[in-house]
């Protein structure tokens, strides 16, 4: 399999999650190099759902090592809750089975309260954030007043760090008329957590270096999807990561030379959770897949908002994450729809626009210019072989795959592992 990269082409919740899985049979290590638990990654094995945040898919294989990178932000709480969900669920998360980067920056609940705060004060201008406090932790990194893992399960040096951010912080929270956070209840819980957490802490970069020279596999997980990268996204309704295939690079410490392959994972349609454009979104699809009982936030619960399969989003994603190979997701989801439209290019002030502009503002008010393909109005989702897919499945699903630049080389059309073709 050789080193591979996942991302998303979309804004997120492309169904990465039930991919990553499957590629995992062949993987020996998965990373994940960015975001935090605001990402929702849903996997079924038999009957079993798993609804994983930080924690890599990889860990539902057993024998995969999974790795959270110095590009994640984690939350302790979160992740312990995380391991704890896992075991009652019959997962047993190990130091052998998950290891944390040493320089990963932790999240703390001024972040999340913080995160809340400026969502209210934007208003209706709000980004529609999951509220983990992930804007505000990768702003302290960025401001280089961030606590990293090392800092956080290194007992001696931990409390003062922790007072000193905590009452910079509660100044801030008292100015804007919020509640400041109490110093003995969170220390005692982030030194709980910093307990239980320390026997998975290790140099992920060193371990990845010598794993990777002894010829090991590694699978490198996006989460969220290209919209919503802080570079390449449309800023700014976006999340604070480079959630593009170069966030797979600086997230792990893996640098490019050493990167095999691109696999953009995409849906037959668009959906997109929080606030942004969305030039494609469309009420009718939007209700279907409502009333079929999807397209509902794994992280938040939130209905996600819905639309037409957009190619020139999946263009642009193709072209700034260098995709190679495309997974498209949820097929199934329109198997009723009788006439599919696919949006090819856009139209804003009479100009026809064949790239995503910069813009979000812009984008906002781009029209879709949508070329209709006929449905093929049968269950795809009992059909194991892309031979036997409807003839006009098949060939909307060449077309869009074509339209992105990029080969399709797997179809999913349902949630579980062997819903899955590989072409
Ligand atoms: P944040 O990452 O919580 O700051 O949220 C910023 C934007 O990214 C919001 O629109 C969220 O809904 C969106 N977002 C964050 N994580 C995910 C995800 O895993 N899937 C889909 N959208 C996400
Ligand atoms: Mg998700």
């Amino acid at each position: 399999m050789a080193n591979v990269i996942l991302v998303g082409a979309q804004w997120g919740d492309e169904g990465k999650g039930k991919i990553i899985d499957v590629l995992t049979e062949q993987a020996d290590i998965v990373v994940r190099t960015q975001g935090g638990n605001n990402a929702g990654h849903t996997v079924f094995v038999g009957p079993t759902k798993y609804v994983l945040h930080l924690i890599p898919s990889g860990i539902l294989r057993p024998g995969t090592v999974c790795v959270i990178g110095n590009g994640v932000v984690l939350d302790p709480a979160g992740l312990v809750a995380e391991i704890d969900g896992l075991a009652r669920l019959g997962v047993e998360v190990t130091p052998a089975s998950l290891v944390i980067s040493e320089t990963a920056h932790v999240v703390f609940p001024w972040h999340r309260e913080l995160d809340g705060q400026r969502e209210v004060r934007k208003g209706n201008q709000k980004i529609g954030t999951t509220k983990r406090g992930i804007g505000p932790t990768y702003g302290d990194k960025a401001a280089r007043v961030g606590l990293r893992v090392t800092d956080f399960v290194n007992a001696s040096r931990f409390p003062a760090r922790f007072a000193e951010r905590l009452a910079e912080n509660n100044e801030i929270l008292r100015a804007l008329g919020a509640q400041p956070i109490d110093h003995d209840s969170v220390l005692a819980e982030y030194t709980r957590c910093a307990d239980r957490l320390r026997p998975f802490v290790t140099n992920t970069v060193v371990m990845l270096h010598e794993a990777t020279r002894r010829g090991a596999n590694v699978l490198f997980e996006g989460a969220q999807g290209t919209f919503l990268d802080i570079d390449h996204g449309t800023y700014p309704y976006v999340t604070s990561s480079n959630t593009t295939s170069g966030g797979a690079c600086t997230g792990s410490g893996v640098p490019p030379n050493r990167m095999d392959r691109v696999v953009g994972v995409m849906k037959a349609y668009t959906t997109r959770v929080g606030e942004g454009p969305l030039p494609t979104e469309d009420a009718e699809i939007s209700d279907l897949l409502h009333g079929m009982g999807r397209e509902f936030g794994a992280t938040t619960g939130r209905m996600r908002r819905c639309g037409w399969f957009d190619a020139v989003a999946t263009r642009h994603a193709a072209m700034v994450n260098g995709i190679d190979e495309l997974a498209v997701t949820n097929v199934d989801g329109l198997d009723s729809v009788r006439s599919i439209r696919v949006c090819s290019s856009y139209r804003f002030e009479g100009q026809t626009l064949r790239h995503v502009p910069s813009d979000a503002e812009v984008l906002a008010r781009c029209e879709p210019v949508f070329e209709d393909f006929p449905g093929w109005e049968t269950p795809t989702d009992g059909i194991r072989r892309w031979e036997d897919l409807p003839v006009n499945c098949r060939h909307y699903l060449l077309s869009i795959a074509q339209m992105t630049g990029a080969r399709l080389s797997i179809v999913s059309v349902g949630p579980a592992r062997d819903q899955t073709m590989f072409l």
